[in-house]
């Protein structure tokens, strides 16, 4: 599948990733085994797997001129990922501390942040010709909406995904502009949806038109097409957890990778799941390519 040009909207942050044995209780004192950075925010991680997957894009989120900023860019831009159009705005980087745990893989995470958002008018003064998808992280609602918009209007042949992670007031209402809606577990959990069969019902309803796929960790994923053709893909085990980490955010660079080249629902949400559970079985996000991307 040859290179797309792939526009992702939403947050960079700066991941402060120590491995621990265990997660720690509350006053606990513990070594960690090893520390490492890493680009971070679903946005940004999900630009840096597909351009490790060989599409040529552009992450469009705030950048703070700090240090860890500085450190942040350079990361990014190693990892092929074009910031020609992110915006500098005052304020601190975005840093999410995150304890993941050597026994179980799981990740803890905690979020500091204190830098603006992106606006709506920031898109404009990015190039859209040409493009095949934009993919959009679900925070940031007011912009949000405006932002779909606008690439709907300038860029009318693009897709354009939209991601659920978290519940945000007015976010769900966005679901129907996009061609594809993926679900995070933690989402369909935070609106009480008990399967991820259940979650599609209720998105069916906001967004007739799009493709909806449900992520539900070591059990898959779930998809629904407008058409009316739905499927279950197991998760794909590829070694003993490692690392959870972002393997939602890879899951989404997975199915825009599959759907930009036109790729039927089934066999894009098949490589996406393949590829989410490569990340699983290593720790971070780097070293992924092709070739871990199979239907
Ligand atoms: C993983 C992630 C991390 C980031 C955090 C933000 O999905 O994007 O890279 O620090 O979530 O909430």
């Amino acid at each position: 599948m040859s290179g797309a040009r792939v526009l992702v909207v939403g947050n960079a942050v700066l991941d402060v990733v120590l491995r621990v044995p265990h997660h720690p209780a509350e006053d606990e004192e513990l070594r960690a085994l090893g520390r490492r950075l890493a680009p971070g925010g679903n946005a940004a991680n999900t630009a840096a797997v597909l351009a490790a997957l060989g599409h040529r894009v552009a992450l469009l989120a705030v950048l703070a001129a700090d240090a860890e900023g500085r450190t942040l860019e350079a990361m990014l831009a190693r990892r092929g990922v074009s910031l020609a159009h992110a915006v500098r705005r005052e304020g601190a980087t975005p840093v999410s501390y995150v304890l993941l745990s050597a026994a179980t893989g799981a990740r803890t995470i905690v979020h500091h942040r204190a830098l603006p958002e992106l606006e709506a008018a920031d898109l404009d003064a990015v190039p859209l010709e040409g493009l095949a998808w934009a993919h959009f992280e679900g925070r940031n609602v007011e912009a949000l909406g405006a932002m779909m918009a606008r690439v709907r209007a300038r860029a009318p042949r693009a897709g354009v995904s939209l991601e659920l992670e978290k519940p945000r007031p007015g976010l769900e209402a966005l679901a129907g502009r996009a061609d594809l809606v993926v679900a995070a577990r933690a989402y369909a959990a935070a609106r009480g949806w008990a399967t991820p069969e259940a979650a599609l019902a209720a998105l069916r309803a906001l967004a007739p038109r799009a493709l909806l796929v449900c992520a539900w960790g070591e059990e898959g994923a779930a998809w629904s097409a407008p058409d009316g053709a739905s499927g279950r893909v197991p998760a794909f085990r590829a070694g003993p957890v490692a690392d959870t980490l972002g393997a939602g955010d890879v899951l989404n660079a997975g199915l825009v990778h599959g759907l930009a080249a036109g790729l039927p629902p089934a066999e894009a949400v098949a490589g996406a799941v393949r590829l989410a559970g490569r990340k699983c079985a290593r720790e971070g996000l780097d070293g992924l390519g092709p070739e871990d991307w199979e239907p």
